[in-house]
């Protein structure tokens, strides 16, 4: 695969590698994609992508998660919630998820990603089919109920500033490749739906 489509550095070459996605895949016996997850904060997105992860893992593919609050706590430590800072971290995870395509892994990534031009410029850094946008559907009513991690309270206090859902909005993917009703459906179909699409795409047997 190519540069992206970001500005080129000046005076530096794109290197070939040797050993390409297509021979990774035949060593696999996979190939690779992104499932990219997005979703309000406690739609279960997390809860998801890792427990398909370890159903991939058991079927033995090779599989890594990008966990949003993980990534953050390193990658992406220097950014915030501001449009700019998640366009950065958005940006950030999707190259850092483009390269491990090319590493021949199947990739997901669990970030709220509330903004469809950031989704939508992920999606253009890879050959079409590659990006599978997996919609978390789960209404601000539910995951304000299970406000697992008691933030949404603090943002209804005003503890947080542009809170996805509270005082900052979430843009509602308009074609996903997959819609999971993570609100209501329970966990083990919801994986089921997953793995069912990529079953149904060729990506597992
Ligand atoms: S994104 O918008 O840039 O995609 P990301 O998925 O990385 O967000 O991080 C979201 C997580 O950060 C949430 O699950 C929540 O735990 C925490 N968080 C802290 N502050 C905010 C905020 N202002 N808005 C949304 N999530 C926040």
């Amino acid at each position: 695969m190519q540069k992206s489509n970001g500005v080129q550095p000046a005076n530096v070459l794109w290197h070939q590698a040797p050993v390409t996605r297509e021979h990774r895949k035949d060593l696999s016996g996979h190939p690779s994609v992104i499932l990219w997850f997005t979703g309000l904060s406690g739609a279960g997105k997390s809860t998801l992508a890792h427990a398909v992860e370890e159903q991939l893992f058991r079927m033995g593919c090779r599989t890594f998660v990008f966990d949003g609050d993980n990534v953050r706590h390193g990658l992406c430590s220097d950014l915030g919630f501001s449009t700019e800072d998640r366009a950065e971290n958005i940006r950030r995870v999707g190259e850092m998820a483009k390269l491990f395509l090319e590493a021949g892994i199947i990739t997901l990534t669990a970030l709220i990603s509330p903004f469809r031009s950031d989704r939508e410029r992920v999606r253009s850094l890879v050959p079409q089919g590659d990006f599978l946008e997996i919609y978390c559907r789960c209404t601000l009513e539910i995951c304000e109920e299970r406000d697992v991690k008691g933030l949404y309270k603090r943002a209804r206090r005003g503890e947080i500033k542009d809170f996805t859902g509270i005082s900052s909005p979430y843009e509602e993917p308009d074609n996903p490749e997959l819609v999971v009703d993570t609100g209501n459906l329970p966990l083990v179909a919801s994986v089921n739906k997953v793995i069912g699409s990529l079953h149904d795409r060729g990506i597992v047997a």
